[in-house]
């Protein structure tokens, strides 16, 4: 029996993990479950799989929870409560599932105590990927892709790296591929979340429209896989049928397929190496008319074209860029500035931000904090 920590359980991924566990009650439990203030949906968690413990970042949310919590349900309130959580000794897998920086501090702590982290919170590999690659080494803590196009890729990898050439990460495009870059400025945030395939928490989904989730898993590889810039591609995919393509130097290439469900990548993460039922329909390709694949127009997408820039100039420029995309997507899903404003308050900070070498999680979290800072002197004045 495995015991799970899910950090943040209420989100899209946490949720999906809940119900795959559900499936397999005689190897996995919940063993702590977290989110930031919605304690109402905490709650219906609790009592369907009793944890031992329940964590809210929100205190009055905790004091909310802790009134009709159900009896062996110890309620924990703060972000060092998300640590403990991750690195508890009677935690042996935690599933990363935080959205943004926020997650970076549970995800190392797991990382120290040499947990499975089964990491969706990409975030906190562009941030301090070395560095987390590092320690995960160091304690033998097993980081396991859960992005659906890292794990197609670290599925395909199964048979080691000897002769890997490139890898191609697929994009759906988002709900604006077709869209003229001259109406993208009026792109409100309704639009920007109403994604084709995949139905996500509001910040990757807007993520996908500005293609920036496309450049925050580039760089994700970069760390995961230890490849190159040049190694690293991106192939626009519409039907999101195909996660990612791996290409070998005798010309072969491998890729994973499935439909556009996160069961399948998260339950991977559960099981591996072997398989679990997730859940997921099987693929039927007769029934899917036709797969394309196109390259990517980096001049309407320009926040791909930024984490490519920001990927090769390496230190700071990761862990910039990511805080910078998160105060320009907050203030556009909160109508302060427009679509097309988000890559350039990005650009803006990356020019202004120091460059500097990052060797401490300390280092990494003052640099995040100063890159918000001066993102956020060009939220509203972004012309
Ligand atoms: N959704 C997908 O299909 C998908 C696919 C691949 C990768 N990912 C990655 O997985 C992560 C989660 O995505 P999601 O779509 O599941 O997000 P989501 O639906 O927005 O859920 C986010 C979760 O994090 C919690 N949270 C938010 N801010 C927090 C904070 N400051 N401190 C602690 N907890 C906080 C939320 O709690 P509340 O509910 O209380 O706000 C919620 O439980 C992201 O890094 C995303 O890029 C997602």
């Amino acid at each position: 029996m495995k015991n799970i920590a899910i950090l943040g359980a209420t989100g899209s991924i946490g949720l999906n993990t809940l119900d795959v566990i559900s499936r397999h009650p005689d190897r996995f439990k919940v063993f702590a479950v977290s989110a930031k203030s919605d304690w109402e949906t905490l709650h219906k968690i609790c009592i369907k799989h009793l944890p031992s413990f329940a964590v809210l970042v929100d205190e009055a949310a905790a004091e909310s929870l802790r009134k009709v919590v159900p009896a062996g349900v110890e309620v924990l309130c703060g972000n060092s409560a998300l640590d403990d959580i991750a690195s508890h000794q009677k935690t042996d897998f935690i599933m990363a599932a935080i959205v943004g920086a926020a997650g970076l501090s549970s995800t190392f702590c797991a990382a120290q105590a040499g947990k499975r982290i089964m990491l969706a919170n990409k975030e906190s590999l562009v941030l301090g990927g070395s560095l987390l690659m590092r320690l995960a080494k160091k304690s033998g803590a097993e980081i396991i892709p859960v992005d659906s196009e890292h794990s197609a890729i670290f599925q395909c990898l199964q048979g080691g790296k000897e002769g890997l050439n490139k890898i191609q990460l697929t994009a759906s495009g988002g709900p604006f591929l077709n869209t003229p870059l001259e109406k993208l400025s009026s792109a409100t945030p309704t639009e920007a979340c109403n994604h084709p395939n995949w139905k996500m928490g509001k910040k990757i989904s807007v993520d996908s429209a500005t293609m920036m989730n496309k450049g925050l898993e580039v760089i994700e590889a970069n760390f995961l896989f230890g490849l190159a810039s040049n190694q690293i591609e991106v192939v626009v995919h519409p039907q999101s049928i195909v996660h990612s393509f791996v290409y070998f130097d005798d010309g072969s290439v491998l890729s994973q397929l499935g439909l556009p469900d996160m069961r399948s990548a998260i339950s991977y993460a559960m099981s591996y190496p072997g398989r679990l039922q997730s859940g997921v329909k099987q693929l039927d390709l007769t029934k899917e008319s036709s797969l394309e694949f196109h390259p990517p127009d980096m001049k309407k997408f320009k926040c791909l074209e930024l984490a490519y820039k920001a990927m090769s100039e390496g230190k700071s420029a990761p862990g910039t860029l990511n805080a910078a995309n998160e105060v320009a997507v907050d203030a556009f899903l909160n109508n302060r500035v427009g679509f097309l404003d988000i890559p350039k308050i990005i650009a803006k900070t990356l020019n202004e931000a120091p460059s500097q070498n990052l060797d401490t999680l300390e280092g990494v979290v003052e640099n995040d904090q100063l890159s918000r800072q001066i993102a956020l002197s060009f939220v509203g004045s972004s012309d």
